[in-house]
C-alpha cells in the first residue's frame, strides 16, 4: 500500500511517530522523519527541526525533497508548557508545514493530522477554534491568545480543536484541493507513550485512569500508526476532511454514557 511512496513524518523520535516510520519503512515508503530531538534509531532520512517558529519549520521546508506523496502531523506536546508553544508546536507550525508540503507534494497526495478526543470540543467552541483556524501565516501567538481569551491551562485541548475545524476547512481549499491532496484526522484516546505521563500530571490521575477503564486499557503505539499508514495510502482515495477515532471506543463509550442509554 506504501511502497515506492515518499513519506514525511514529524514527531518520530518517539512514540507515535516513531511507529509510523517503522511500518512506513517497512511497507517500502522512503521516510523523511522530523523532530526537535534526534532518534537512537535513524529510519529514511532524519531531519532535526523544531515546529514552534516560523524560522524552524522554513528550514525544515528547505530540506525536504519534492515529489511528496504524504505528510503525517504526528509531533506534538501535552500543554505543561503553556499556551504559547502548544499552539505554535500543535497547530501554527504544523498548518505552516503543510502548507509548505502541498507545494512540494505529488497530485493526490494526503496529510494525516494526529488530533485528539481532548479536541471534540470544537463542536461547542466553533467560533474561537474557526477563528484561530483562518489564522493566515504564524501569527504572534499571545495576541491570538489575547484576542480568544485562551486560558493558559487550556492550550492543549484549544490547540487541538483547532486543528480539527482546520482538517475540514483545509480540506476544501483551492491550495490542497486543486492538487487532488487529501486531508484528515486521526484522534486518539489516552496512548502508553511519554507524553501520557504529562496528561496524568494535567488532567488527575481520576479521570485518566477513568478514560482508560472505559475500554480496558490505553492504547498503544501500534494501534494507532496503522490507521495513520491507511490514511496515507491509495486505499483510503475517497476519504477526505474526516476525522477517525482511534481509541478503543472510548468516544462511543462517553456518548453512550451521556446519552444515559
Ligand atoms: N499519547 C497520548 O495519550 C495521546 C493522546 C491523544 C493524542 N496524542 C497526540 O499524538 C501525537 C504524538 O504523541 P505521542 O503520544 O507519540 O507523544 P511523544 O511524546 O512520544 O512524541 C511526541 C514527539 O513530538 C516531538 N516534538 C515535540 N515538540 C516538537 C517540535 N517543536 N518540533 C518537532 N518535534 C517536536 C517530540 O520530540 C516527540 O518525539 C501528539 O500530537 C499528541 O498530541 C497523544
Amino acid at each position: 500500500m506504501l511502497a515506492e511512496k515518499t513519506i514525511v513524518i514529524t514527531g518520530v523520535a518517539s512514540g507515535i511517530g516513531q511507529r509510523c516510520a517503522q511500518i512506513a519503512s517497512e511497507m517500502g515508503a522512503k521516510v523523511f522523519g522530523i523532530d526537535v530531538v534526534k532518534p537512537e534509531t535513524t529510519i529514511g532520512t532524519f531531519i532535526q527541526g523544531d515546529l514552534s517558529s516560523q524560522a524552524g519549520v522554513s528550514s525544515i521546508l528547505e530540506a525536504l525533497p519534492n515529489n511528496i506523496d504524504a505528510l503525517c502531523n504526528v509531533a506534538g506536546v501535552s500543554g505543561t508548557a503553556g499556551a504559547n508553544i502548544t499552539l505554535a508546536i500543535n497547530f501554527f507550525g504544523l498548518k505552516e508545514l503543510s502548507e509548505g508540503v502541498a507545494l512540494k507534494m505529488n497530485a493526490g497526495g494526503s496529510i494525516v493530522n494526529v488530533a485528539s478526543m481532548a479536541g471534540y470540543g470544537w463542536r461547542e467552541n466553533t467560533e474561537r477554534a474557526s477563528g484561530i483556524a483562518n489564522i493566515a501565516g504564524f501569527p504572534d501567538i499571545d495576541t491570538v491568545i489575547k484576542e480568544f481569551s485562551i486560558p493558559e491551562e487550556l492550550g492543549y485541548p484549544i490547540s487541538k480543536e483547532v486543528l480539527l475545524v482546520w482538517n475540514k476547512v483545509a480540506s476544501q481549499q483551492k491550495q490542497f484541493k486543486d492538487k487532488g491532496i487529501r486531508i484528515n484526522a486521526v484522534s486518539p484516546g489516552p496512548v502508553e507513550t511519554p507524553i501520557l505521563a504529562q496528561f496524568r500530571q494535567v488532567l488527575g490521575e481520576e479521570k485518566a485512569s477513568s478514560d482508560i477503564n472505559k475500554v480496558g486499557r490505553a492504547g498503544t503505539p501500534e494501534d494507532i500508526a496503522p490507521v495513520i499508514m491507511f490514511l496515507c495510502s491509495d486505499a483510503a482515495k475517497w476519504v477526505n476532511g474526516n476525522n477517525i477515532s482511534t481509541d478503543g471506543g472510548l468516544e462511543a463509550a462517553t456518548t453512550v454514557e451521556k446519552l444515559h442509554l
